[in-house]
């Protein structure tokens, strides 16, 4: 959609009064094209199921899930971060500890950018130990991790500079994503511009839910949706459930997706989205049968791409 110039001159300087945006005054107050983020590709939920069913075998070969403290976590990991080091990020895996055993956060820094701007976008990693964590969440472990690889594959040249996250531990509390965020020197955490979470985004009977967080991030999402013409609603069940809050609580703007967890669905909510209502939004959450059949691909599909762009339009 192209936005009249009064308009479009109002969104990008609210956004640099932000500070979500690099984008110099002179060029935001122009209505060329050139003045625009590049659009970001279109994500191929093929390559994200791909990688859902690795995520599947893993926990398959590993008796039956990805959790902290057991093997199929370090597996997944090491899945992971094989695909990062191909496509030339400095990835990083960071040790911990919870409940007495060793927990891994993976980081993955896109060489360039700047290092003063941070923008961050991450997922955790590690499943409950009732089953394999498809959705719960290799689904946003799988969408970050495709999204990074597009911008491995585009060249980006961002001006800021981007790092990408699996936690370890989530199930435990949050426990890796505020490990990482408390070892971070004051410096370093005043570098982060912004963190943007996934955590269950492609749920079988799927709600479209946004953060309300960071004001500029929540904007980029309804956007994003509102052109694909996908209502949105605010995400409420249980704020402050994800690792987000771990970066929120530090003062760093956050923002995320969420297809929704053992919530059920109202009427509304089915009549809008073409769900089933007086169903769970995801009714294997937490439990044996959150396998790759628990999946929504056009949920996936979608959020996926709004990955993408967010990524695309907050590091331009
Ligand atoms: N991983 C979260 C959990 O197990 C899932 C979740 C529940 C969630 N409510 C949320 C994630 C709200 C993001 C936002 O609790
Ligand atoms: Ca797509
Ligand atoms: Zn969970």
């Amino acid at each position: 959609m192209k936005l009249s110039a009064p308009i479009r001159t109002l969104t990008a300087a609210a956004l640099v009064t932000s500070g979500l945006l690099a984008m110099p005054a002179a060029t935001a107050a122009t209505t060329s094209e050139e003045s625009a983020a590049a659009a970001a590709p279109d994500i191929p939920v093929a390559d994200v199921k791909a990688h859902l069913g690795e995520l599947q075998k893993i926990a398959e070969a590993n008796g039956g899930n990805r959790a902290h403290g057991q093997p199929g976590y370090k597996a997944s990991i090491d899945y992971i971060k094989g695909k990062l080091d191909a496509a030339g990020f400095t990835t990083t895996v960071k040790e911990f500890n919870s409940g007495g055993a060793t927990g891994y956060n993976l980081v993955a820094d896109w060489p360039g950018g700047d290092e003063g701007q941070t923008l961050m976008a991450g997922a955790h990693l590690d499943s409950v130990e009732s089953g394999p964590g498809i959705n719960d969440n290799g689904s946003g472990s799988a969408a970050v991790l495709e999204t990074a690889l597009a911008v491995s594959r585009e060249q980006l040249k961002p001006a800021k500079h981007l790092r990408f996250a699996w936690w370890g531990a989530e199930e435990q509390g949050l426990v890796g994503s505020r490990n990482y965020v408390n070892s971070l020197p004051d410096a370093d955490r005043s570098k982060i511009s912004g963190y943007l979470n996934f955590d269950m985004i492609g749920s079988p009977n799927p709600g479209y839910f946004v953060y309300d967080d960071d004001p500029a991030i929540e904007k980029v999402f309804k956007d994003y949706f509102a052109g694909l013409d996908v209502p949105t609603e605010i995400e409420t069940e249980g704020d402050g459930r994800s690792d987000h809050a771990s970066f929120l609580d530090a003062g760093i703007p956050v923002g995320g997706l969420f297809t929704g967890a053992g919530n059920t669905m109202s009427s509304e909510q089915a009549q809008k989205w073409g769900g089933k209502a007086g169903e769970s939004f995801d009714a294997c959450y937490h439990s044996d049968c959150d396998t790759t059949e628990n999946i929504n691909d056009t949920a996936l599909d979608r959020n996926s791409d709004a990955v993408a762009h967010a990524i695309w339009q907050l590091s331009s």
